[in-house]
């Protein structure tokens, strides 16, 4: 694991191998922005227009490499490009991109704008997360070791590095987990982790297995995890503060393989489906982060736990479960088996009378349909609840948006025979009906939310900014969020 430091020092004389600084685009070519003026004074004032002869631009994203001679301590310069205007994500991706290009490098010193704690704190989070490498399946050395020891160069107090490395380690635990393939992750173990961590964190866990689920009236997760050798389980975390005032119940849908059970899907949709366990792996993330940052709010975090997979003892289309909540509810497609796990997990967590709900979920395709890739939808049945998790997504640079939840989509999930049909007849607005499913296992009362996060879970396509190829950790970070809003004020 990256480490790093905050260092108040010079740029020109500190001693690492690799010099990150920012440039700001504009009409006239790149400039030097905050953290690099010192630089482009060691160079003569030549810098910018050296990097703008090689063709850099200082747009977002944008490196630029190039030998010091000597000019400066470090032996090589990295430029990247802030943009016109770069905010704390803007520097977040900064920091990430620069900090990935440099692997194989062993030390790195980030003199980006830091004057302020949050700047600081952008810019080591953004390079732990952007040196972020899953390795662990590599036999060969032709893989570059990211790089070990980041220095970011700001006056700001030292705690801020601290921050960084928890949210990074949090976020670098989901990543594993959902890059972690599914014969190495499956529910038990999955849930094993989830105890070892806990013992290490001083979190309180509980976890019912296939028995005590049947025995409990699980119906849901027991009907999804039936068709697999792998049996599910429930995993219950929980993080309570003295002086806390508020309680927030975390519900993640925890496939660990989605084959879509009978309702099998074709190849191509399933090869990347050991990222059905995203939402947990951010529930169980963000619990570890908000334990070790020392939050002053209750949190509570469950696992639903399953692997979804055909076979002569998987449920049927048609079969109708029990759910925890009382309802019962006709599976049609065995492949919408997100919900019916997690009708369980937010019927339970409403037992332990949170201040709110937020369930988190690789719910839909159709959710990818509607937002794309990045962007996560979010539903609620508070207005309130709804905007907080998309403001507080939105500041940690989790894209998020409001959706509706359409009351006249309920028609669709009647069943004949049961009170509700895990699936709606037609597919336009899949994602709002299974947000419409999932609300109806919210008791009266209870404030609740639900992000879709089928996109952004898990980056298909190349690295970008801090984030990448693969598990993303997306959405750890905005719980994490949310427990700080909840959580009560300091020395009082
Ligand atoms: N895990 C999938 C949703 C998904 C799709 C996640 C793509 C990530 C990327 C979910 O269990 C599923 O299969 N949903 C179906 C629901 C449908 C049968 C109502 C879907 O979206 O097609
Ligand atoms: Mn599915
Ligand atoms: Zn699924």
């Amino acid at each position: 694991m990256t480490t790093v430091r905050l260092n108040s020092a010079d740029p020109v004389s500190f001693d690492t191998d690799a010099l990150i600084v920012g440039f700001r685009s504009g009409p006239d070519g790149p400039r030097p922005a905050t953290g690099a003026e010192a630089l482009d004074a060691a160079f003569g004032g030549k810098l910018a227009a050296s990097l703008s002869s090689v063709g850099f631009a200082g747009k977002p994203g944008e490196i630029a490499k190039l030998p010091t001679f000597g000019s400066v301590s470090a032996p090589l310069l990295v430029a990247v490009g802030l943009g016109e205007s770069a905010d704390l994500e803007g520097l977040r991706r900064a920091a990430g991109a620069a900090v990935r290009s440099l692997a194989g490098t062993a030390r790195a010193a980030l003199a980006l704008p830091a004057e302020s704690a949050a700047q600081a704190e952008a810019v080591a989070l953004g390079g732990l997360l952007g040196a972020y490498a899953f390795s662990r399946y590599r036999t060969g050395d032709d893989q570059k070791a990211p790089v070990a020891d980041l220095t970011v160069l700001s006056g700001a107090p030292g705690e801020t590095a601290e921050r960084a490395s928890v949210l990074a380690e949090s976020v670098s635990l989901v990543r594993d987990l959902v890059n972690t393939p599914p014969s190495d992750l499956w529910p038990a173990k999955f849930a094993e982790i989830a105890e070892q961590t806990a013992a290490e964190t001083g979190l309180s866990v509980e976890v019912l297995d296939d028995k005590q689920l049947r025995d409990g009236g699980y119906g849901g997760l027991v009907g999804v995890g039936q068709g697999s050798v792998n049996p599910p389980r429930l995993v219950r975390l929980s993080y309570t503060h003295p002086e806390a005032g508020k309680t927030l119940a975390f519900v993640g849908k925890g496939i660990t393989f989605d084959s879509g059970g009978l309702s099998l899907k074709p190849s191509a949709s399933m090869d990347w489906m050991k990222s059905d366990m995203g939402g947990a792996g951010a529930v169980f993330g963000a619990l570890v982060g908000i334990a070790r940052l020392g939050l002053r709010v209750n949190a509570i975090g469950y696992l639903c736990l399953a692997e979804n997979l055909p076979s002569g003892t998987a449920q049927r289309p048609s079969d109708v479960l029990h759910s925890y909540s009382g309802k019962t509810v006709e599976v049609l497609d065995t492949d919408a088996e997100g919900r019916l796990v997690l009708m369980d997990g937010i019927a339970r967590a409403a037992e332990d009378n949170p201040d709110a709900i937020i369930d988190v979920a690789t719910l839909t395709g159709a959710q990818i349909v509607a937002l794309g890739w990045r962007t996560a939808g979010v539903m609620a049945n508070d207005d309130e609840l709804r905007e907080l998790v998309v403001e507080v997504a939105g500041a940690a640079g989790e894209g998020a948006w409001g959706m509706p939840l359409p009351e006249e989509l309920r028609k669709g999930l009647d069943s004949p025979i049961a009170d509700i049909a895990n699936l709606q007849p037609e597919r336009w607005g899949s994602m709002l009906a299974a947000g419409i499913f999932l609300k109806e296992f919210v008791p009266d009362g209870v404030r609740w939310a639900h992000i879709d996060m089928a996109g952004p879970a898990f980056n298909k396509g190349e690295p970008y900014g801090y984030i990448p190829k693969g598990g993303t950790g997306a959405v750890t970070r905005t719980l994490i969020g949310l427990a700080e809003r909840h959580a009560s004020a300091a020395n009082k």
